[in-house]
């Protein structure tokens, strides 16, 4: 099998999560790392090169791939610098500050000819991967909702994830995650409107909460939320709180955490026109909303996916060797980051946005 030559640019925590995984996987040698910060190459594995600065490493003749790992806003520069030096290059998500930036990125990426692609591995999630598939079945019939979700306590970010200029805040760090697995999931439907609500809740500079609403034109909904500071008592064992959910007519899915439980929920029979049953509640009679009668929900197994994040690298590895393509595409990261900036449009006027129509 071909190794692969990579090097990384910064070694803070993916960089770290990046240096451990190439060398545990087939097909890859670490050649060197460089951080900006000298104290963070102290504990670089034995046998991988510490350069003292980026020209070093691009100047190296092992170096076939770049893997970008350093703050959001250095990504411009760093993809730029890496292109011209003739590197092949991964760059962490999000891949650029915005769509200008990731357009002066492509340009000189295609006049040097290299290879571009972005480390968006939660396409591999386990969670995602099967609502992904109970999706692709259409076993839901026409599916209306469609809710991804990820709650924590723990409202304040760290370091430069709190700083605007370096693209800190929560939209840059998990939104465009959780953005992409949507938009990847329903790849032939466009987006209508964006309507979304984006705050700091308690952080002063960034981003902490958001809700977007995007109505696609396959008839779909989708809301996708993350609240870093929404609490509830069921965190004291799980410390976060990752849902996604689908109603379709004919059923729904549900899959939560990240070692994922889900089901696919349907009625023993289709509830149109059936009369409702009086029932009464504590909050006065209702016959829409009791409890169901015995038999009336009947479940399935959602389906099991063997995934995880290391089949990123080996379908780079794949697709590097000549076989299919990167399964991230930088026009799909650029439909991203213009979503984004619907989203940020529509938070700031409280109006929903038109969006590729
Ligand atoms: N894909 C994922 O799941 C995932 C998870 C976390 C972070 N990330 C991304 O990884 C990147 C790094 O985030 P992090 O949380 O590891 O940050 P971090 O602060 O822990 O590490 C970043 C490192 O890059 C170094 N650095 C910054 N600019 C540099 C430059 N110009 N040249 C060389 N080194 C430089 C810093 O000194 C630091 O050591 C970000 O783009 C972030 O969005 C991705």
């Amino acid at each position: 099998m071909k190794e692969i030559g990579i090097a990384i640019i910064g070694h803070g925590f993916m960089g770290h999560e990046h240096e451990a995984m190439l060398t545990r996987l087939e097909g890859y040698r670490v050649v060197g790392i460089s951080d900006r910060d000298p104290e963070q190459l102290a504990d670089v594995k034995e046998g991988i090169k510490r350069y003292s600065a980026n020209e070093e490493l691009f100047a190296d003749p092992e170096v076939e791939v770049v893997l970008i790992a350093a703050n959001n806003n250095q990504h411009h520069d760093l993809v730029i610098q890496a292109a011209q030096a003739g590197k092949d290059i991964i760059c962490e998500k999000p891949v650029a500050m915005n769509t200008k930036e990731l357009e002066e990125m492509e340009q000189v990426v295609k006049e040097c000819g290299v290879k571009f692609t972005v480390h968006h591995q939660r396409r591999y999630d386990q969670d995602f991967r099967i609502i992904k598939e109970v999706y692709d079945q259409g076993a839901l019939g026409e599916v209306y909702t469609l809710k991804n979700s990820l709650y924590g306590f723990n409202g304040n970010m760290h370091d430069w994830h709190v700083s605007i200029s370096e693209g800190g805040g929560m939209l840059y760090d998990w939104g465009v995650h959780l953005l992409d697995q949507v938009l990847w999931m329903m790849p032939g439907a466009k987006i209508k409107s964006v309507f979304a609500d984006v705050r700091n809740v308690i952080n002063f500079e960034v981003d902490d909460y958001f809700k977007i609403l995007l109505r696609f034109d396959n008839g779909v909904t989708a809301e996708v939320e993350l609240g870093t500071y929404f609490l509830t008592d069921k965190m004291q064992e799980k410390w976060f709180e990752r849902h996604w959910f689908i109603g379709g007519n004919k059923g729904s899915a549900y899959v939560d955490g990240f070692e994922p439980e889900g089901k696919i929920v349907r009625t023993s029979h289709l509830l149109t026109n059936v009369a409702g049953q009086r029932t009464m509640t504590a909050a006065g009679p209702t016959r829409s909303f009791g409890p169901p009668p015995e038999g009336r929900i009947v479940t399935e197994d959602v389906p099991g996916i063997d995934t995880c994040h290391e089949d990123y690298f080996r379908n780079y590895h794949q697709a590097y060797c000549g076989e299919g393509e990167f399964l991230v595409k930088i026009s799909e990261t650029r439909r991203v980051l213009a979503l984004m900036e619907a989203v940020r449009k529509s938070a700031k006027s409280e109006e929903s946005v038109r969006f590729e129509e």
